[in-house]
């Protein structure tokens, strides 16, 4: 292995270990199957999303024209954004379908003892 990518091997398991904080944004019960919630944490707009009994936590903001994805259909692990059409994976934030181009940001999500964490 090269050594920048055991740098950002280590890099990765300090932000995920060391710095992410989880903060309990919802109890499970609050969403129902492909429910949506809008989550503020520090500066951070967030669309909690609970798909096939899963929960997803992703950007609020489509990154085609900055406006809400949430009202958008989820199905598949993915997001369609209400204004345009723009799909995203709720899983990585990948671009699925145009006019997006730009990945939405995804965040990490916990599920303990009926409560929903989002880590920041
Ligand atoms: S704002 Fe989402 S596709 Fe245009």
């Amino acid at each position: 292995m090269h050594p920048s990518e055991k740098f950002d091997l280590m890099r990765i398991f300090w932000r995920a270990v060391m710095t992410d904080k989880y903060y309990v944004v919802a109890a499970t019960s609050e969403l129902e199957e492909n429910g949506q919630m809008y989550v503020q944490l520090d500066s951070e707009e967030i669309l909690l999303c609970r798909h096939e009994g899963k929960f997803y936590a992703v950007a609020y903001y489509c990154s085609h024209a900055e406006f809400a994805l949430e009202g958008g259909t989820l199905a598949n692990g993915c997001i369609t954004c209400p204004y345009h059409g723009a799909e995203f994976s709720i899983v990585d934030g990948s671009v699925l379908a145009a006019p997006a181009f730009e990945p939405i940001k995804c965040y990490p999500v916990k599920v303990e003892n009926d409560t929903v964490s989002i880590a920041v």
